[in-house]
């Protein structure tokens, strides 16, 4: 077991020279992940332990049930990142920890661990915010992005949890410009990918079955495109749909399905890439940072692409696998809190919502 290596020397000194190796540890939701980042930027191990396939029967997440599961995984994963990266315990300089937002329980998991190994290796603890930490994730994959330049940003986060816009100013100070009202967008594709009997969790199953369908075949309602506010609505969409399933039952025959899915998608990604274009153009910023589950969406990225190329605006996307939940994305965040002299107590405690 990790935690029964020999203890290092105490050492608190930050040697500018010295490279840096963060352990981050990500457990707001349904995966149990532990990652190994190198000076914020070079991925040495990402490993994901997912909990779909215990959800998918009761069709979304149980929380009981995914902190159950993480007390079970936390230890086998941080071993597992230490080993992928080749690297022992009394070489890691700080722990990095999503502690909000998230499902209490399932936080509670991660931060215990990580308070643990920061304790035993004598090593500084890390309080991550787990949006702030998906924004890393675009700063892991693109070396052009430097957050403590004086650049602005655009940043839009999509996820189970979250849809919101965001301004990020110099040293990634964020500020809300708007968020929806109702359903997340990753919940919404959720919900509809349950309606429609697709499974869980719905938005890769509805981008995979839209590819070769047709999205004219319901024109769905973009709700909220047009007020004058930075917020979005998703639940109305979901709702349309069901309310036309039920007047033309016919729709719900299985051959049309992916175009019922696919009409769905293209007017939830619509709404999302129009109110961020309207938001670049607001404020005069003309870089876009997407991050979050949802930015997997290959119709969101295709479109976020086309948009960008008409409007002279720069758009960053992480990688898929650095858009889902993740714990490099928490390492490499942690690093800039490190050098940033960020570091944290551990009486640290777990919140379900916090203000960025
Ligand atoms: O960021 P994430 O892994 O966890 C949260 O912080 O919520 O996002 C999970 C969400 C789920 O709702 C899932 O259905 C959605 O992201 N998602 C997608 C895709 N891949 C994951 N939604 C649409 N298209 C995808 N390809
Ligand atoms: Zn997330």
């Amino acid at each position: 077991m990790i935690l029964t290596e020999k203890k290092k020397k105490p050492d608190t000194v930050l040697n500018e020279k010295e490279d840096v190796f963060i352990l981050g540890i990500e457990t707001s939701c349904d995966d149990t992940c532990a990652a190994v980042v190198k000076n914020g930027k070079e991925i040495l191990s990402n490993v994901i332990s997912s909990q779909n396939e215990i959800h998918e029967k009761y069709g979304g997440v149980v929380p009981e049930v995914a902190s159950r599961k993480h007390i079970e995984m936390i230890d086998v994963i941080i071993k597992e990142a230490l080993d992928k990266a080749d690297i022992s315990s009394h070489k890691i300089s700080a722990v990095a920890v999503t502690n909000r937002p998230g499902l209490l329980g399932s936080l509670l998991v991660g931060v215990g661990a990580s308070k643990a190994f920061s304790y035993y290796n004598k090593i500084p603890l890390i309080a991550i915010n787990h949006l702030k930490a998906h924004i890393f994730a675009n700063f892991l994959a693109d070396d052009r992005l430097v957050f403590d330049s004086e650049e602005k940003y655009i940043s839009l986060i999509v996820s189970g949890g979250h849809s919101s816009l965001y301004i990020v100013n110099e040293g990634l100070d964020m500020k809300e410009i708007g968020h929806t009202v109702d359903d997340a967008v990753g919940e919404a594709f959720d919900k509809v990918a349950r309606y429609l009997n697709l499974g869980y969790p719905g938005g890769p199953v509805i981008d995979r079955i839209s590819r070769n369908a047709n999205s004219g075949f319901v024109e769905f309602t973009r709700p909220m495109l047009e007020s004058k506010d930075f917020n979005f609505s998703f639940s109305g969409i979901k709702t349309a749909l069901i309310y036309r399933t039920k007047k033309f039952p016919e729709l719900m025959n299985e051959k049309n399905i992916p175009d019922l899915a696919a009409s769905f998608q293209a007017a939830a990604v619509d709404v999302l890439v129009q109110k961020t274009i309207k938001a670049c153009e607001k404020f005069n910023i003309n870089k876009v940072l997407v991050s979050g589950g949802v930015a997997a969406n290959s119709k969101l990225r295709h479109e976020f692409i086309q948009a960008s190329s008409k409007k002279n605006i720069k758009i960053y996307i992480p990688p898929p696998r650095l858009c889902m939940d993740n714990a490099a994305m928490v390492a490499s965040l942690g690093y800039f809190e490190f050098k940033n002299g960020h570091l944290s107590d551990l009486d640290i405690d777990v919140y379900s919502r916090t203000d960025l």
